[in-house]
């Protein structure tokens, strides 16, 4: 087995919810590389070969150690012979041929561009591609139908491409508590995602939002996005109602792992001097945002009580430690699990939980604190 400096044995989990893996690692030189290989595999559509190179890399961000060789690899699970060779060109020349060129190559730059205009999905990314355009700004100088998404993605682009800090998620957090506590007192509010995990930027802000007595957060949202229009908050919403409805022979099979709570895709508005100074300035109304303004994405989700702990674990990611856990709920356990719900199988039976704790105890692992599933 893999030997750590002190010649003790690591033992390296297969399923990255198995593993702490933490948001600063020895690896990142491999990481990186591994990673744009996933997200070209991603954008073209070839989902198997994307999640196979981001394992890899996740099991090089959970190692103790910088890999030097080959040999620091022998025993460790997820290296397929492709992420093995481009390891070793890399430990050999410093770099990878294949991860430079794609770097580098046009198609994959394009879509990078593309798909990061929020409300951009990599099929209609590559349709665009393939009409010829290849920026934002050729979206815009060519007169391209736009959705209301696409059209603020466009919009604000510049902006959301800046990476959102703790301190303006902090300030956004100010915010929604400020609404969610004048519609509805007693709410229980949480920072998800990233933010949750210990980053320190983020490409959003997520929150998940519940009310200890269930059925009173039914309808919240709508009162939570009404307040903030009316402060002149919101430069863009679109708004999802609750379609969450309990099986009883077990949930119904869903290729996505999209949730079902109500929720909100929105982008705020915030006044930079406030984001500087850390106190929040929301009177001034109107949808502009001018030079003097920030624009930020934020997700807003909305739970009943008894799914919290489970929408909890659902949106703390990392993205491929959700998958993992789903994956070793289903294979390993005949279980399903989702932000909603756990169901065995094998009892027939939906496993309740009031803490993230005990659905890691229902799955059988070992509890992994957020900060340790950067997976
Ligand atoms: P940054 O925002 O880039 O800092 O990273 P992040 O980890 O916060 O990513 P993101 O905001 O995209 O997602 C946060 C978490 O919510 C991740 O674990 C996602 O898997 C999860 N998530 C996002 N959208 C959905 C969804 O529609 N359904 C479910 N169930 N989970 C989601
Ligand atoms: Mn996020
Ligand atoms: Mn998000």
């Amino acid at each position: 087995p893999e030997l750590n400096g002190d010649g003790a044995e690591i033992l390296m989990k297969s399923y990255a919810c198995q593993r702490r893996t933490p948001l600063k690692h020895h690896n990142a030189f491999l990481t990186e590389a591994l990673e744009i290989l996933a997200q070209n595999a991603e954008f073209n559509d070839n989902e198997g070969r994307s999640v196979a190179f981001r394992r890899a890399a996740s099991v090089l961000k959970a190692l103790p150690h910088r890999v030097k060789s080959m040999e620091d690899l022998r025993c460790l699970p997820c290296l397929g012979d492709h992420s093995q060779r481009v390891i070793k060109e890399i430990l050999e020349d410093g770099s990878s041929r294949e991860v430079e060129s794609t770097r580098q190559s046009e198609q994959f730059q394009a879509m990078k561009a593309l798909t990061g205009v929020f409300g951009v999905g990599v099929r209609t990314a590559d349709r665009w591609i393939r009409e010829g355009l290849r920026t934002p700004d050729d979206l815009i100088r060519t007169g391209q139908q736009l959705n209301r998404a696409q059209q603020a993605g466009v919009q604000y682009y510049s902006e959301l491409q800046r990476a959102v800090t703790r301190a303006e998620a902090e300030l956004i957090m100010a915010i929604v508590e400020a609404a969610v506590n004048s519609v509805l007192p007693g709410c229980q509010i949480q920072l998800m995602g990233g933010f949750r995990r210990g980053k320190e930027v983020g490409h959003d802000v997520d929150f998940l939002i519940t009310h200890p007595e269930e059925g009173k957060e039914e309808g919240l949202m709508l009162k939570i996005i009404s307040w903030l229009e009316e402060q002149g908050v919101l430069l863009y919403q679109k708004t999802t109602r609750n379609s969450y409805v309990e099986r009883l022979d077990g949930p119904a099979r869903s290729a996505s792992n999209m949730d079902r709570f109500e929720r909100c895709f929105s982008i705020f508005k915030l006044h930079s001097s406030a984001s500087r100074s850390g106190s929040a300035s929301t009177s001034e109304s109107g949808s502009a945002c001018d030079s003097g303004c920030r624009a930020v994405r934020v997700d807003l989700v909305v739970s009943p009580f008894s799914q919290f702990a489970f929408a909890t674990l659902g949106w703390t990611g990392s993205k491929l430690f959700e998958r993992e856990l789903r994956r070793w709920a289903g294979q390993e356990k005949q279980m399903t699990l989702s932000s909603h719900t756990l169901y065995d199988s094998k009892q027939n039976l939906y496993l309740r939980a009031q803490t993230e704790e005990e659905i890691f105890a229902h799955l059988g692992l070992e509890f992994i604190p957020p900060s340790e599933r950067n997976a």
